[in-house]
Order: C-alpha cells, then sequence, then structure tokens
C-alpha cells in the first residue's frame, strides 16, 4: 500500500493523464476520474501498465452526487489524501449573443463548481493530511486565458479567472493548516482540448502536457512554508 495518495480528475487525458503518470512514478497511490468510462478504463490501464496502483472512477462532475463519489471511492480504498488536482475542464467558444445557457452552465459547472465542491468533500482528508506533515497539495488547472480574457472564449475566460480566485481564497483560509494551492495558467497546450486551433498554431509550437507535470513534480518537493500560488506558462512569443 503507497503511504501517500493523490485524486486527479480529467485524468483521462492531457494534462490530467500526464499528471497522474507523475504522481504515479512519484509513488502515489492514484484515483483518476472523468466523465467517459471506455477513455478513463484505458489511461487507468496504461497508468497499471506503468505500476501505478490505481482506483478509477468515471464521473460527469456537473453531478454533485458523482463529486461525492469520487470522493467516497479514493477514501475507500486509499484513507488519506495527500494531493487533489482539479484538472477536469471544458471550452466551449461561442460570441456573446449566440451563447447558449447550457453551455454557459456546463462551464461554470466543470470549471469552477465542481473545484468547490472537490475542496468541500475532501477538506477532512486534506486536513488529516496537512495535521500529518504539513505539505497537502491542492492543484488547480486554470488557464492562461484567467489572466486575461479572450474574445469568443469569454466564458471559460471568467471561469478561469475564478478558478485563480478561489485558489488565493483557499491560501489564506488553509495554510495555516498545511494545505497549499496552486492555480496553473497554461497557454496552449497540445491536448485534445487544442484539436480546434492546430491549423493555426502546429502542436510543435505549444507546450507539452509534460512541462505542466514537472511543474507539480517541483511542488511535491517544496517545503511546507514554501507556497507557490500560480505558475504561468506561456507559450514562446506568446504575452499575456
Ligand atoms: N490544452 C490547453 O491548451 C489548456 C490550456 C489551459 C488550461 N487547460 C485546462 O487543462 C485542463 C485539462 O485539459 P486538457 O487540455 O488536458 O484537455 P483534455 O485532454 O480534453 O482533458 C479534459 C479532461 O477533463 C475531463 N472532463 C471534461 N468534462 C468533464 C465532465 N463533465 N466530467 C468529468 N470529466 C470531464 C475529460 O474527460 P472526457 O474526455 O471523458 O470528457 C478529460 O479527462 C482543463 O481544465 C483545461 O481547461 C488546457
Amino acid at each position: 500500500m503507497p503511504d501517500r495518495a493523490a485524486l486527479v480528475t480529467g485524468a483521462s487525458s492531457g494534462i490530467g493523464l500526464a499528471i497522474a503518470r507523475m504522481l504515479g512514478e512519484e509513488g502515489y497511490g492514484l484515483t483518476v476520474a472523468a466523465r467517459r468510462p471506455e477513455k478513463l478504463e484505458a489511461a487507468a490501464d496504461e497508468l497499471r501498465a506503468a505500476g501505478a496502483e490505481v482506483e478509477h472512477v468515471p464521473a460527469n462532475l456537473t453531478d454533485e452526487d458523482a463529486i461525492r463519489a469520487v470522493v467516497a471511492a479514493h477514501r475507500a480504498r486509499w484513507g488519506r489524501l495527500d494531493v487533489l488536482v482539479n484538472n477536469a475542464g471544458v471550452g466551449v467558444g461561442a460570441p456573446v449573443a449566440d451563447m447558449e445557457t447550457r453551455r454557459v452552465d456546463l462551464q461554470l459547472d466543470v470549471n469552477l463548481r465542481a473545484t468547490v465542491l472537490f475542496y468541500r468533500e475532501a477538506a477532512e482528508l486534506l486536513r488529516a493530511a496537512g495535521a500529518d506533515h504539513g505539505n497537502a497539495l491542492v492543484v488547480n488547472t486554470s488557464s492562461i486565458s484567467g489572466k486575461t480574457g479572450q474574445p469568443w472564449l469569454s466564458v471559460y475566460s471568467a471561469t478561469k479567472a475564478a478558478v485563480i480566485a478561489w485558489t488565493q481564497a483557499m491560501n489564506k483560509e488553509l495554510n495555516a493548516d498545511g494545505i497549499k494551492s496552486v492555480a496553473l495558467c497554461p497557454g496552449f497546450v497540445d491536448t485534445d482540448m487544442t484539436a480546434f486551433v492546430r491549423e493555426h498554431v502546429p502542436p510543435e509550437d505549444m507546450i507539452r502536457a509534460e512541462d505542466i507535470s514537472e511543474a507539480v513534480r517541483f511542488l511535491l518537493k517544496t517545503s511546507p512554508n514554501c507556497v507557490v500560488p500560480e505558475i504561468v506558462f506561456q507559450r514562446r512569443g506568446e504575452a499575456l
């Protein structure tokens, strides 16, 4: 049984899968969650083949009960939570006059509400880890569009800006309990999410998912008194 455990949402591809791979390499017991069961199972099998111990829980994170079920499954399997990664996210582009309410709600629910609910459901486990070693970590995947709002991706930008503010608030509220939070703010990363832009920005000009996971590996090694509230990843030539 690993002596540390981590829960990663949106771990079936892209940035979440890269972070899960890294946490497996670092010896964490893993709970991975994402929406589509077959895709998640394939990712979990890949992680197991690489030597990680993995619980996989398909869950649509727009659903409060599903979020509770993910944390309950994690608690039942591992009994502790040292690293929580709120990474699942969705972006739907639209000009302001054409926004569909259900798509506005979807982005708010997955990108922001699920993050809030995961903190609530995991608070007791995180506090226990904080009391144990003073270095519980919550990683929230924001975006560079949370630093500076983007046209057409305006709702997405607003949810990601809210994730940064939420992360700041959580540091003020929970650092004294040994729980540190970080908001990751990348520009274009080469994942499924950026398939729509490949024609204009080729994958080789994008940030790699492993650039993000290596930054999280560094955070795991920081001392309890060192809080890194935010990391911005810009593409070469890109400015905020
Ligand atoms: N790629 C970029 O350029 C970029 C830049 C900045 C920030 N980000 C952020 O990085 C995070 C990861 O994105 P990615 O680039 O790695 O894209 P990705 O490969 O498409 O991964 C998104 C993950 O989120 C899951 N997810 C989406 N909606 C969900 C829902 N309703 N319930 C549960 N899981 C759900 C997906 O599962 P399913 O596939 O089953 O839906 C998938 O595992 C997101 O928060 C995104 O906003 C990405």
